[in-house]
């Protein structure tokens, strides 16, 4: 008998903090919506990543609740994933400090994320904020990861957890799958609306800079039709139009129109004009999102059970790396 190939791994994560906002969305949720039904896939809301910078508990709780119900409401189907708390799956932690033997200050010194979070929390640069690469690497080996897809900003942390995954490889024999990044080609890099050079961030302490995914349509309206734009009229995609440059992305990667087409939809029309149809894209993108989580929230017991259960498996697959691993070291078997 002819055995079905095994379906390809995918991990992927996002943090807990501030709100899930339309860069998320484009530059990692809509693609794992496209993946989850051709590969076998793990998307996890990773609690512990947000401690390296300081959490109210009362409102991580709230958060972490309200992100994996966004992840259901975006589309992602429970019944083919597994959908977990980072935190419940006890392997990673472990694993997470495994690695850390492995991975040099150097490598972790170099990396533009810690560097930028470094220089923005100067009163709390904390041991995991320089560790937290270590703890995506032991995220996405825990799982004999393929593919990893996630917006261009986590490239360089995803090149270091296959540094650290052929290092470990090679002094030990083959013990973990090296990941492969999946970036997408358009809306990698979404900007903020109101400095569109640097990213949309969903920390960010000006609500005017990103849309949440639950902002309501107003809100959205608003936002778009403050968004900064350069002087000029034309709706092109050129160098130095940082603004225009971003609405055509968004509005390109939500309608899947070539920008192109859309240029030549929108020539001779304004930039007001413009932002308006903009908005709309976005609010009909995000409407039935926000319909679907609303629902979900009125049912906490079948989130529970979703979360819990995803946690269980995440922990037995997991655990079959970790015991390869501590085998590897040199650790003493468990009889039980
Ligand atoms: P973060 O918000 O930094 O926790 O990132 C969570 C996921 O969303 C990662 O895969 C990021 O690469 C992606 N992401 C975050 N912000 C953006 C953005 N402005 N444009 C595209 N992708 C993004
Ligand atoms: N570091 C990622 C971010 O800030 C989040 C993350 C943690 C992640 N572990 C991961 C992403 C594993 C992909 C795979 O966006």
């Amino acid at each position: 008998m002819e055995s079905t190939p095994r379906k390809k791994i995918i991990f992927s994560g996002i943090q807990p903090s501030g709100h899930l906002t339309l860069g998320n969305y484009i530059g990692a949720l809509k693609n794992w919506l496209q993946l989850q039904y051709e590969y076998r896939c793990c998307f996890a809301v990773v609690d512990l990543h947000s401690l390296t910078v300081r959490q109210d508990p009362k409102e991580l709780r709230r958060r972490c609740l309200e992100f994996l119900v966004q992840y259901m409401a975006c589309g992602i189907d429970p019944k083919e994933n597994l959908l977990f708390f980072q935190s419940h799956v006890h392997t990673h932690a472990e694993l997470a400090w495994i690695l850390n033997c492995f991975t040099y200050m150097g490598e972790l010194g170099r990396m533009t994320q810690y560097k930028d979070k470094s220089a923005k929390h100067k009163e709390n640069i904390n041991a995991g904020l320089f560790t937290y690469p270590v703890l995506m690497a032991a995220d996405i080996l825990l799982y004999q990861t393929d593919l990893v897809p996630v917006g261009g900003d986590q490239k360089q942390h995803l090149e270091l957890a296959r540094d650290i995954a052929t290092r470990f490889n090679h002094q030990f024999g083959n013990t973990f799958k090296v990941p492969e990044p999946y970036i997408p080609k358009v809306g990698a890099r979404i900007m903020s609306l109101q400095e569109p050079t640097k990213k949309m961030s969903k920390s960010d302490e000006n609500p005017n800079g990103y849309i949440a995914i639950l902002d309501n349509p107003d809100t959205i309206m608003k936002k778009i039709k403050r968004a900064v734009t350069d002087s000029g009229n034309e709706i092109k995609y050129k160098e130095g139009k940082d603004g225009i440059n971003n609405l055509l992305t968004i509005y390109s990667s939500l309608t899947e129109q070539p920008i192109q087409q859309i240029e030549e939809k929108f020539e001779g029309k304004g930039y007001g004009e413009f932002k308006v149809a903009v908005a709309e894209v976005i609010i009909e993108s995000l409407k039935p999102v926000q319909a679907r989580y609303q629902d979900l929230m009125n049912n906490k017991d079948y989130i529970e059970q979703v979360y819990t259960s995803s946690a269980e498996k995440a922990l037995s697959i997991s655990n079959r790396t970790l015991s390869k691993v501590y085998k590897k070291v040199g650790f003493i078997s468990k009889s039980v």
